[in-house]
Formats: C-alpha cells, structure tokens, sequence
C-alpha cells in the first residue's frame, strides 16, 4: 500500500507529549522525507510522522514504553508493519550493517535532553546525556537517511556539525520553541509524499487549488488530447517524477 496515510483517530495517545502533531511540525518534516520503501520509526509516541505520511511497503514502529506498543499493535497490526517494544539503541546497532542505503528511512524522536527541558518526568522512560552520546554516536554511522528531531542544543549541534539542520518555530504547551531537525543528506528534490507541500498552510492551500486546477483541466479535455499530454510530461519529466513505493532500485532487506 502506497497511497493515502493512517491518519487515524486513536484516543489513547491524544495529547502525547512532545508529539509532532501542532503547529504545522508534522508537515514541516514530512516535506524533508525524501522517497523511501522501508521506514524506521523507533522513538514512536504517538507517531505523528508515521499516521501523516504515505506508507512506505515495510515500516517498523518502536517504543520503549509497554504501555504505547500495545496501542500499535491495535490499530495498525498489518503485515507489513512490523511493531516492537525495545530501546532503539540496539535496534540501531542491528540495523546499521542491514539496512538498503537507498530505500530505507530512519526517523527519529528522542526524549529531549533534560538541559533543554521545561518539565521533565512524562515519559515512563527517559534518556541520559550519555544514552544521546551513544544514539549520537551510532546514527553517525549509517549509510542510509536518518533524520533526527530535537529542541536546538549544543551536544546535537557538535556531534552531527556535518549533517544538514533546519528549524521550525511552534507552539507547545510552554509556548513558542524553536524544533530543529538534523538530517544527514541533502535537502530533498524529490520527496515521499507531496500532500503538505508549502510553507504554511495558506502557501499548501495555494498549491492544492493550483493541483485541482490543472487536473479538471486535464479531466475536461477530449481522453487522446489527455493521453498526449500525460505521454508528454512523462517522457519530459521522467527525472523528477516520483511514485511512493515504485522506484526501480533493489529492496532492501526487510526484518
Ligand atoms: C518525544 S517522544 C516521541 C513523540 C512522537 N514523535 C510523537 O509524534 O508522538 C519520545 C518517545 O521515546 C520513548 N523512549 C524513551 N526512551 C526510549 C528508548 N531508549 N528507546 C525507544 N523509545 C524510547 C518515550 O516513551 C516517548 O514515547
């Protein structure tokens, strides 16, 4: 499955700390997801990321937490997804040598560290400065994607100075902060899923009115007048076209 989301209701992880739902957060980061075919999610919460984007044909959901991991496995307990309760760290060492460099995607949303914490104390598991060093030291490795979400700090800022970052200011409970990711690629040209594109939401609305424009006009014209022009962007702009899920390359091994 490779369209659509899981943007599903689900009332047991409403209102989960530090999750990526307000203030635009999830778009933002879903519009720096470049196409992938297996997906990493390893510090769950309420993935936010994962409901709101496309599917990727394997994905892998993690919390520490046993009392999140059951809620998974209610309501997406698909073949295709697989659901653990673990610290990412191990599952990090294990993936490193494994995963396809090209088709697979890592995101991750750690604990914040307690130097740029208001509260502390929400999670039944927290992280050390010294769990975030070895996190740190890991993902430093990896060949595939990974991207990293965290409130702007200095021990993140020294140990990924070579990956790129961008920062986003929203609205929490504790007013405005400053959310940065720290990706190890370049910005994206192309992306996994095009459904937020734009810089806010009156800028994604412009771009939606643009689509639907363009497709009733397509819809309008005689069906051999739409197929020329369909053959046309094709052979024109095969390059930049993406379909989730239907690029050539090998797939990766899948756990
Ligand atoms: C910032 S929250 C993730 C929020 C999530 N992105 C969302 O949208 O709701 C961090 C999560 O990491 C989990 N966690 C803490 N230590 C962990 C570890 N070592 N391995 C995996 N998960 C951990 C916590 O239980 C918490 O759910």
């Amino acid at each position: 499955m490779t369209t659509g989301n899981y943007n599903i209701e689900i009332p047991e992880l409403n209102r989960y700390f530090g999750a990526k739902f307000g203030g635009g957060m999830y778009q933002n980061i879903i519009n720096l997801i470049p196409p992938h075919k297996a997906y990493f999610e390893l510090f769950g919460g309420s993935l936010a990321v994962f409901r709101n984007k496309k599917p990727a044909l394997y994905s892998h959901l993690n919390d520490l937490s046993s009392t999140i991991t059951p809620v998974y496995l209610k309501h997406f307990n698909l073949p295709n997804i697989k659901i653990s309760n673990l610290s990412a760290i191990p599952i990090l060492q294990e993936l490193e040598s494994l995963l396809d460099p090209i088709d697979s995607f890592i995101y991750l949303d750690p604990p914040y560290i307690k130097a740029t914490r208001r509260s502390i104390g929400q999670y039944s598991h927290e992280m050390s400065d010294d769990d975030h060093r070895v996190l740190l030291d890991i993902i430093n490795h990896f060949r595939c994607n990974v991207m990293i979400s965290h409130y702007p700090n200095h021990l993140y800022d020294l140990a990924l100075a070579n990956w790129n970052t961008k920062s986003f200011k929203v609205m929490t409970r504790h007013g405005w902060q400053t959310e940065k990711v720290y990706f190890n690629y370049e910005v994206p040209t192309k992306l996994h899923d095009y459904s937020y594109l734009g810089n806010n939401f009156t800028d994604r609305q412009r771009i939606k009115r643009k689509a639907l424009r363009l497709k009733s006009k397509l819809s309008r014209l005689p069906e051999l007048e739409r197929a020329a022009l369909i053959d046309m962007i094709k052979n024109d702009f095969i390059d930049s076209i993406h379909i989730a899920g239907h690029s050539t390359s090998p797939l990766c091994t899948f756990l």
